[in-house]
């Protein structure tokens, strides 16, 4: 059975951009995969991308001719790249550098890519790949807030080893986690046009204004099962605590500290046709958090606490609830607390697991909870079991 990109990707026409930088000899490997998958692909090249790799590399892997310059492109009626455009469904540059995007940002329009940029009808999906203090810097803060603001869909960058020798964000998501992101930005997939409202990471409860109480949580399985809803299709909004992961493809991300903003963010978010509520949120708050750093006063401290509202139980019960899921993390009886908890909660799904063997891990064993009974996943990497759960929730919501 063919993968979700490829359904989502075949028969579609996309724009390839290529921007200078060293990655962008991976972005042969992704003209290779789009083209298997049976897209039309067509690929431009900024001047900086052809010290790189030559054009001949992606005319013979997408079968056609590659644009490099807006004025070769002023052939026929000189219309090229308005032509170009409208008949795409994406533009995908890929790798997108520092200079590409500060062009970008403003609007330039002084080479053929840049002109597509601005001409376009179609979504616009950057990929940026540079050093991490490039990155980092404030002008590129900068730019890809304005980016994100003008509806620019920024995939990545992954974090990790550079040619440069150092080691930190900026590197280009890889060829096969870009092709995962085309069904979202595609609006293709199981759950096209649905809107996917995800909490997780830990949350925290302030205690005073530099101490708070908060958990383990890593937020690893919540950013999972993000990215994987957003493969499927659907638009995707990740209501996170405080992780140091970076965002998915095409996943909105809105920030929380303590339950009661994430109760207000996922509020606000709402309403949305799935709700998958993963952040371990603290069941307790400080009843009145100090203005001033509370001080040693010799002998103990008892610290008075109340009970955070139960963002999930408050969205299950709303008349225009979306389909909920649950996560339950149990360290005993595992079955019985998690259907218990399904009940209690009125959630159509509940996913279950042991909390010793999962929290902090890159692996999870689960148990799904629904209707129909129970449902093992075997233990595998958390992007797998988040996969095989939108796969799940996709048969029950059909
Ligand atoms: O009751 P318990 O905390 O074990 O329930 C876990 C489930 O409920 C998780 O899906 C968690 O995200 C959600 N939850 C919530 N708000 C809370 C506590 C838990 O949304 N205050």
């Amino acid at each position: 059975m063919p993968g979700s990109e490829t359904v989502a990707v075949t028969g579609k026409k996309i724009i390839l951009g290529v921007t200078g930088g060293i990655a962008a000899y991976k972005a042969a490997e992704l003209c290779r995969l789009l083209v298997k998958a049976g897209a039309d692909v067509d690929v431009v090249m900024t001047d900086a991308a052809r010290q790189f790799v030559t054009p001949l590399t992606f005319q013979a892997l997408s079968g056609r001719p590659v644009q490099t310059s807006l004025w070769d492109a002023a052939q026929g009626d000189g219309m090229e790249h308005i032509h170009l455009t409208r008949a795409a469904d994406l533009l995908l540059v890929a790798p997108a550098s520092a200079d590409f995007l500060a062009k970008l940002a403003q609007g330039r329009a002084d080479d053929l890519l840049t002109t597509l940029c601005l001409a376009r009808t179609c979504r616009l999906a950057v990929a940026p790949a540079m050093n991490p203090e490039m990155w980092a810097a404030a002008p590129t803060r900068r730019n890809l807030d304005r980016l994100r603001a003008d509806g620019v869909a920024v995939l990545g960058p992954a974090t990790g080893e550079m040619a440069c020798g150092e080691t930190g964000p900026g590197r280009m998501l890889e060829p096969a986690e870009l092709m995962a992101a085309l069904p979202g930005l595609l609006g293709a997939g199981p759950l096209a046009g649905k809107k996917v409202l995800v909490t997780a990471g830990p949350t925290f409860e302030p205690i005073d204004p530099v101490r708070g109480l908060t958990n383990r949580s890593s937020g690893r399985m919540g950013y999972a099962v993000a990215q994987a809803a957003a493969e499927a299709g659907a638009e995707v909004c990740l209501v996170s605590g405080p992780t140091c992961l970076a965002t998915p493809a095409g996943v909105r991300r809105v920030d929380v500290q303590s339950a009661a903003d994430m109760r207000e963010a996922v509020l606000r978010e709402l309403p949305a046709a799935v709700f998958i509520a993963v952040a371990a949120v603290a069941d307790y708050r400080a009843a009145a958090a100090a203005e001033h750093k509370l001080k040693k006063q010799g002998g103990g401290l008892t610290l008075e606490l109340v009970e955070n509202p139960d963002i999930l139980a408050e969205v299950a019960a709303r008349s225009d609830a979306p389909f909920c899921v649950g996560f339950a993390a149990e360290t005993e009886r595992l079955a019985e607390h998690a259907d218990a908890k399904r009940r209690r909660k009125q959630l159509p799904l509940l996913v279950g697991n042991l909390a010793q063997d999962t929290l902090g891990r890159a692996d999870a064993e689960l148990v799904l909870f629904d209707d129909h009974g129970s449902h093992f996943l075997p233990r595998a990497d958390k992007l797998t079991q988040a996969r095989r759960l939108i796969d799940h929730l996709v048969q029950r919501l059909s």
